[in-house]
């Protein structure tokens, strides 16, 4: 798709035209709308086909309406032959929801169907507020998004650790400043990443550690994003029931938002070093399967006891994170599907945020409200940490209360946190929204790339 800047707007020859309303502005096609009951608010939507247009409503003028806005409009053209599309921005706060909800509502995901969807529309018309550099980012981003929904989309079939590896190094590839190394399984035993092989070992897909580095000439910090690569999460010999099983193909969500961060930071050319960490691997049954009862001794030392192969997650972030430590990031953000707890502790839409240092917290929020994604803090406190005692090890993989599983999850990560790190790190616990059957707001069904606009937000203003 080709953004395109017009001075003349009325004279301008495109296929059909968006209208954004707000309360304030004037309607032309007030009969029409009326008798489709159109209201001015969020999310609503008007196609006049005679007419070529189509209106979208906005609660408040500003870029998080008006990408909602776009998105719902995109949808209406998407079964249509327009191939352009013409539209006025008032102002240029609008710009980038417009060109990021154009893009997000462009894609679909046809992998697997016999007959592909056409989406005929090459060129889109901006008049008023165009401004070629907000047009380049909001591209970036929102394809390093559609990029995140593609990959997680792919089935446990198609995706594997060894596949997800090539992935990666195929992404550092087309990046410039970027390279990408891959470790076995006998690099994982040589430097005592005990919890992260044990997970992968039943399965016959054999796990990774995927490492990408993207060095800038004089960075300004340097951060390093560590991911769960789950492929797969049966849960093991602690095996889920069918109904939890089903969509366990979104475990691998943190790696393929992590890498999509990398991809849109590069791309953008931003003066941050990152390091991307990848653990990838496939939570199997089988004879060779880790078990309930057994103990693993950790990168950094630590004994664990596993109690439950189904908390599998924290086990091959434990072993990413004492990797990543030893490179001596400035920041250390790990992004996970590691709790259904979280999902019940914040819903389907909001991602958790967890960590020591508030400041960082809080700018991390305060980045997702910018870009429309829902994020909230969840509070650690020394009691929960206490119900990760083990009678035969260092630390238990799982709580010993019901409660508070989000937290409990990442105080177990957090244990694997040297103290000099404790203000660096940050974990997001993306289970909710990462993935979703019905899709809501500016997602559609299935892979979300959660946390992936909120964290270059979060960069681009280091
Ligand atoms: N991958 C799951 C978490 C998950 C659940 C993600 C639902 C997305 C949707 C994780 O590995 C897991 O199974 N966690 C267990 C932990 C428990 C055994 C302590 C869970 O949440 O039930
Ligand atoms: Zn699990
Ligand atoms: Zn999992």
């Amino acid at each position: 798709m080709r953004f395109k800047e017009i001075k003349k707007y009325n004279s301008c020859k495109a296929d059909c035209e968006v209208i954004i309303v707000s309360k304030e502005k004037d309607i032309i096609d007030k009969k029409d709308l009326k008798l489709l009951s159109f209201k001015i608010e969020t999310e609503e939507v008007a196609f006049l086909p005679h007419l070529h247009r189509i209106y979208v409503g906005v609660d408040e003028l500003n870029s998080n309406e008006s990408r909602l806005a776009l998105f719902n409009a995109i949808k209406k053209i998407k079964g249509t032959k327009y191939k352009s599309l013409k539209i006025k921005v008032d102002n240029k706060s609008l710009l980038k929801g417009v060109v990021e909800g154009i893009i997000l509502g462009s894609y679909s995901f046809d992998k697997y169907k016999s007959s592909k969807s056409r989406f005929n529309l090459k060129t889109i018309y901006i008049a008023k507020s165009f401004n070629k550099k907000i047009v380049k980012e909001a591209k970036i981003v929102a394809e390093s998004v559609n990029f995140a929904k593609d990959i997680v989309n792919r089935t446990p079939e198609d995706i594997y650790p060894e596949k997800l590896a090539k992935l990666a190094k195929k992404v550092a590839k087309s990046l410039n400043n970027t390279s990408c190394e891959v470790y076995d399984e006998k690099f994982l035993k040589r430097e005592g990443m005990n919890l992260f092989y044990a997970v992968g070992r039943a399965s016959i897909h054999k796990p990774r550690l995927i490492h990408l580095k993207y060095r800038p000439e004089n960075p300004k910090k340097r951060i390093a994003l560590v991911g769960k690569g789950l492929t797969y999460d049966s849960g093991g010999l602690s095996l889920k029931p069918s109904n939890a099983m089903l969509t366990m193909k979104l475990d691998k969500s943190g790696a393929i938002s992590v890498l999509s961060i990398l991809k849109a930071v590069a791309e953008l050319k931003l003066p941050i070093e990152i390091d991307c960490i990848i653990g990838a691997a496939e939570n199997m049954i089988g004879g060779n399967a880790y078990k309930p009862d057994d103990v693993f001794v950790a990168k950094n030392g630590k004994r664990v006891e596993v109690r439950n192969t189904d908390a599998e997650g924290r086990l091959v972030l434990a072993d990413c994170l004492c990797y990543a430590q030893e490179l001596k990031p400035d920041y250390i953000v790990d992004m996970a599907t590691l709790t259904g707890a979280c999902v019940v502790a914040l819903g389907e839409y909001t991602f958790g945020v967890m960590g020591h240092n508030s400041n960082l917290k809080h700018t991390i929020i305060k980045s997702a409200n910018r870009v429309g994604e829902l994020a909230s803090s969840l509070p650690f406190n020394r009691y929960l940490k206490r119900t990760l005692k083990s009678n035969v090890a260092d630390i238990s993989n799982i709580s010993s209360s019901r409660y508070g599983g989000a937290i409990t999850a990442s105080l177990f990560l957090d244990a694997f946190i040297e103290e000099k790190n404790k203000d660096r790190w940050i974990h997001l616990d993306i289970a909710g929204p990462a993935y979703n059957e019905n899709g809501w707001g500016y997602n559609q069904p299935g892979g979300t790339g959660a946390g992936v606009r909120t964290c270059v937000e979060w960069i681009k203003n280091l």
